[in-house]
């Protein structure tokens, strides 16, 4: 029996779909990534069966070259710098799509269609890419611009591109082609130049879907099922993501692309200069901790940027095996950097799975915890989110952690999460803050209570 290149893709394409349905849960995450490198392997052996090139060395070296690329930057490339990196990821796939449409074109390919929308698409997302990873790496400003000339310019250029693609589809010459090519970069550029603050990881979902779609023209123009199948499913996912991660953020699309992050000054909210904060030490914490009976821990950005996951699972080990204290893990949508972000570095810490809770599930419990341990987090516990209707986070759900009896913040200062704006609990009765690098307050409270 021979197998079709169409059947061997095909399969390929049930690897990647099982490779997403295993990839939901940390649980199953490891043999989603096996499945996804099974299915990946069978695409290129087939690929390279079909099409049995003189360069064989050529491209077993490339593939090589990029194995090593992608184990070295796997192994390296720290948690909180992983939308740098997959934005990077997306900016190559905008770019493999530009290519292969490029190619086709000048081997005279007859899909104009198919063509035009690979190449438009791909160059959008490669180019919006490298700024979305500048900004985001720091490389340029990572401030998000309102400026009525970039949406000019932005309207103008989408016009022009649409003009000259319907030209090309038309009389398929090159010359309009590469023209569009060009102005689709410049588009890209001005579509993420002026995005920036707390909506960056929208928008590098929202590139990933880009290169879903441009995939998917190309899949078209070669005739190739498994660039449909698979670009499709990247184009709906990154859109699905996008979407959850507006709502929880409480904010729209358009606001997102053309509006640039409300600034902070539009909050009404302000904290009076002789608003004081309380502050204890990490011996004051671990007393109150050890004779709690419920405490729910909520991390953030900072437990991630200070890698406090395994500090963090020593001490509610610690709490939980010693003092027989009940600990629970409240995890938001948005924490941190990216979807998941906080959930991955539990997982990593080997914390059990069923002591941690989505919001909607853990919401309620703050109001009979008698510790609520938030490390390295702001935004997502900010009451503001709930009564200044002036303030950029309104809107958005939030952690009740002020019901608990103690409030326990763990951060270097009184400084703003990602928003820009104050937190007004760190003034409330029942705040303790923690000053400190999440990793080393965490540590210093562990030896307490294992000295205790
Ligand atoms: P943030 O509000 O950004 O607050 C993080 C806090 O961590 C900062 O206030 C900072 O305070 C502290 N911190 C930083 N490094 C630290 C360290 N080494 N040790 C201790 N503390 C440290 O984080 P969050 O509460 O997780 O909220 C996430 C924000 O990102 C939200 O505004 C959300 O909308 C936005 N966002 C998230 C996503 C996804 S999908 N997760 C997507 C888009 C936007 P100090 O400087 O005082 O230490």
């Amino acid at each position: 029996m021979t197998i079709t290149p169409t059947l061997s893709y095909l399969t390929s394409s049930i690897f990647f779909i099982l490779s997403i349905r295993f990839l939901a849960s940390p649980k199953s995450a490891r043999q989603g990534n096996i499945l996804g490198t099974i299915g990946m392997l069978l695409a290129i052996i087939t690929t390279l069966s079909i099409h049995p090139a003189s360069n064989i060395v050529a491209i077993i070296g490339t593939l090589a070259l990029g194995a090593c690329i992608g184990i070295y930057s796997g192994l390296k490339v720290k948690m909180t710098s992983l939308p740098q990196m997959i934005a990077i990821f997306n900016g190559l796939g905008g770019l493999s799509a530009v290519c292969i449409a490029l190619a086709e074109t000048i081997s005279k390919s007859t899909s104009y269609l198919d063509n035009s929308l690979g190449l438009i698409i791909g160059a959008i997302a490669f180019s919006g890419s490298i700024i979305a990873f500048a900004k985001l790496q720091g490389i340029i400003s990572a401030k998000a611009i309102s400026s009525k000339l970039i949406l000019f310019l932005q309207l103008s250029l989408s016009i022009a591109t649409l003009f000259l693609c319907i030209i090309y589809i038309l009389n398929g010459n090159p010359n309009i082609f590469y023209i569009m090519g060009i102005i689709c970069i410049i588009l890209g550029v001005l579509m993420v130049i002026p995005i920036g603050g707390a909506d960056m990881p929208v928008v590098i979902s929202l590139l990933n879907s880009y290169s879903g779609w441009a995939c998917v023209g190309i899949g078209f123009s070669l005739q190739n099922p498994l660039l449909i199948i698979v670009g499709s499913i990247v184009g709906a996912s990154g859109a699905i993501l996008s979407y959850i991660m507006i709502k929880a953020m409480n904010r729209s699309l358009t606001n997102v692309l053309f509006g640039g992050i409300e600034k902070s000054s539009n909050s009404k909210s302000t904290i009076s200069p002789q608003q004081t904060a309380q502050s204890g030490s990490p011996e004051d914490a671990a007393f109150i901790m050890e004779n709690a009976n419920k405490i729910i821990i909520v991390p953030g950005y900072g437990m991630a940027a200070a890698q406090a996951q395994h500090a963090l699972k020593a001490m509610a080990d610690e709490l939980h095996n010693h003092y027989g204290v009940e600990v629970k893990y409240a995890i938001h949508p948005v924490a941190g950097r990216m979807p998941g972000h906080m959930n991955v570095l539990l997982a990593e810490a080997n914390v059990p799975y069923d002591d941690v809770f989505e919001l909607e599930d853990i919401n309620r419990e703050f109001a009979t915890a008698d510790v609520a341990y938030i490390i390295g987090a702001n935004d997502i516990t900010n009451p503001l989110a709930k009564t200044d209707s002036s303030s950029p986070i309104y809107g958005m759900p939030i952690l009740d952690v002020e019901k608990a009896k103690t409030v326990f913040f763990v951060k270097r200062s009184l400084g703003h999460g990602y928003s820009g704006i104050e937190n007004p609990l760190f003034f409330a009765p029942n705040t303790i803050m923690l000053y400190g690098d999440a990793k080393k307050v965490t540590e210093d409270i562990v030896k307490i209570l294992e000295s205790t």
